[in-house]
Order: C-alpha cells, then structure tokens, then sequence
C-alpha cells in the first residue's frame, strides 16, 4: 500500500489504524501486534485513572518502540457529574433488578463517581506523550491541541457529520477520523443527536473531504481490502478499524463477545442506548429486546454504563450472550481472522491486489 501524507507524517508503512475501544477492551497485545506490522495500534483510556493511563502506555513502549494512539471521551452532557437523584439512580436499578437478580448479584449502591476526572486524564495522556492523541465526543479546548503540537503529538478528531469534520478542522484539530453509520460500538455525534446523525460511510468520506483541509480517515464497515480500496479511492488518507480487529484473539473482548462476532448472529445488529445511555451498535440480543420500551429513560451516561457494568463479569462468567453488550459494527459478517498480524498482513495484500487491477 503506497504511503499518504498522513501515514508517513505518523511513521507508519500503512495507513491501517486499529480502532480504539473503551471500556478495558482495548489490549496492549493488539495494539503491539498492529503496530508491529506498520499500522497504528490504539487503545482507549477512557475508563481509566492517571496511574492505569501511564501504566497503559509503559506496557506498550516495553513491548514496541512504533507509534501508537491513547484515545479519550471528552466529557458530554452532564458525563463528569451526572445530575441524577438519588431517586433516579434507585428507579434505573429497579428496571435492572431481573438481571441483577437472574446473575445472582447483588443490587449496586451509588459511587462517589462514575468516572475518572477528566483533567487527570488529559494530563496523563500529554505525560505518556503517545504519537496519536485520538478523541471522541467532541474537541478538547484550545490550550489542549496547542500542548499537543508543541509536544508534537498528532490530534485525531472522530466525527459522524459533514458540520463536525468542519468543526474540527477549525479548531486546529490535525485530522478527522469521519466515522459511518455501519461502525460498531457509540455513536460519537457531539453537535447533533446521535439519532439524527447516522451517515453512511460511503457518503460522508467523500463529503467530508470535500469540506476540510486536514486528512481524513475512514471508519465504519471496512474489515478487508475491498473496504480498504473503496476507503482510499473516496479520498481518505487512511482507515480506522474497529469490528474485526475486536474478533482477533488479542483484543480485550471477551470471549463470549469474540465468539459471537464469528457467529452469525453478528449478521444482526442495531442501535441502542440500553447498556449505557447512549447510542451504540451492537449485535441484537434478548436485554436489547427486553430493554425497548425503557430505553429513552434509562440515565445518561456513564451512570447506565456503570449499572450494566455491574453484572458484567457475572455474565461473561455465566456464558450470558444474551445479556451481555456485544458491540459490533456491520462489516462483522465478513471476518475472517483471528490473529491480528495476519489479519493485517491480509489487508495490506487484499488491497494492493485491487487497487493494482
Ligand atoms: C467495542 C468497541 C468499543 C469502541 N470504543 C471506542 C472508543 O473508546 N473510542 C473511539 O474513538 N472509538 C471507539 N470505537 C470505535 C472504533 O475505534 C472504530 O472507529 C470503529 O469500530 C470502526 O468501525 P467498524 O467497527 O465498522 O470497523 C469502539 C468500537 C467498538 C466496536
């Protein structure tokens, strides 16, 4: 695959980017496997503290001198304090009791917090001092980006809309990660609602290029070379990754989730904000189903995603795919590797085969 802009910019032999994920599902593993093999492996740090966010990145630097990514949420809505009641936090455990219950765990009481200070975060992203700073959710403020140049760390900004990637580029962001309808896991839409923002991938790459200055990276349903091709050939400088990176044996996924992203049930997948309050695709199951009606009223996140994370290891203890979040983009149907250096290797040949015709 021949080097654009952006990939010799980062250092990388191909403009392949493994796809953050939150949440502990990110793997130092992955990220090394990827890196190792001229792309850019990240992992996402949002769940985690200053010392996890260092330790994270000296994990990786043991294992890989390459460039990798460290990815963060920037705080959304009321996400650093959410503004529920007692009361409200008491109703979202009383809808989740069934499954509470069913996993034999024991009803959760309120935390302090849901998640980790965000200004710790940043400050121990810029200390690790990664390659990539990706992001998420919005655009850190100005004096962020400037420390990033000056500490010459790339800024990658995740956008689903035409009027985000402008919004980017004008805030001084580096590039834009455009990312389409098909991707799996959240919906990062910042300025409009998620719901009124679900762009395919096919028409936003070509129309976010159009409107920026800053190299675009592709996202959604790209999982072999004929994605990879398509991608380059609508103007993106790279791809981002995500789904059938998750399925090799060395992403943090569980092995409930990996094995059904290989099943067929990954054929089906939809939107829904049952597992943390905001709009994710996943593949469909029973708590998805069960949770319809409620869905517009469980709290925002992270107060949701902290619930369901309560009876997560239950769950994956218990072989529970049908209540457990099993995020997954469209392009899962099309996986065919488990290993992420061949996945990798088939990528970069896939796509210099077609783009060689
Ligand atoms: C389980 C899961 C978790 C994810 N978490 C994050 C995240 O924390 N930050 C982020 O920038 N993108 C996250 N993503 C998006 C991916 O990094 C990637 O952009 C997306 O999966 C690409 O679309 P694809 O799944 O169709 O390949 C996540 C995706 C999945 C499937």
């Amino acid at each position: 695959m021949q080097a654009t802009t952006l990939s010799r910019r980062v250092g990388l032999s191909v403009p392949i980017i493994q796809g953050p994920f939150g949440s502990g599902i990110s793997a130092v593993e992955l990220v090394v496997a990827v890196s190792e093999s001229g792309g850019l492996g990240s992992f996402g740090v949002h769940h985690l503290g200053r010392d996890g966010i260092r330790d994270v990145a000296a994990a990786i630097r043991a294992k890989t001198s390459r460039p990798f990514a460290l990815n963060l949420w920037i705080p959304f809505e009321d996400s650093e304090n959410p503004s529920l009641t007692d009361t409200e936090f008491q109703q979202a455990i009383d809808t989740l009791r069934p499954y509470y219950d069913q996993l034999g765990v024991t009803s959760p009481t309120r935390p302090i917090r849901f998640t980790p200070p965000f200004a710790e975060q940043i400050e121990a992203v810029l200390d690790a001092r990664p390659s990539v700073f990706s992001f998420v959710f919005g655009i850190p403020e100005a004096s962020v980006l400037e420390r990033c140049r000056e500490l010459g760390i790339l800024t990658l900004g995740t956008v689903t809309t035409v009027d985000e990637a402008v919004a980017m580029n004008n805030a001084g962001v580096d590039a834009v990660v455009a990312s389409g309808f098909e991707a799996g896991g959240h919906r990062i839409s910042f300025l409009q609602p998620a719901e009124d923002s679900l762009v395919g991938t096919m028409a936003l790459i070509p129309q976010v290029v159009d409107a920026v200055q800053i190299p675009v990276i592709a996202a959604g349903g790209i999982a072999d070379g004929r994605g990879i091709a398509a991608a380059l050939c609508l103007g993106a400088q790279a791809v981002q990754i995500g789904t059938a990176f998750l399925a090799c044996d060395e992403s943090g996924a569980n092995t409930v989730h990996r094995e059904q992203l290989h099943s067929h049930n990954a054929r089906y997948t939809v939107l829904t904000r049952a597992f943390t309050g905001r709009l994710a695709r996943g593949i469909r199951n029973r708590f998805v189903d069960e949770m319809r009606p409620n869905e517009l009223h469980v709290p925002n996140y992270p107060v949701q995603a902290w619930l369901t994370a309560q009876y997560k290891q239950a769950a994956i203890a218990q072989q529970r795919a049908d209540l457990l979040s099993l995020w997954s983009g469209q392009s899962a149907a099309l996986i065919r590797h488990r290993k992420a250096r061949e996945l990798m290797a088939a990528l970069v040949e896939e796509t210099d085969a077609i783009l060689a015709r």
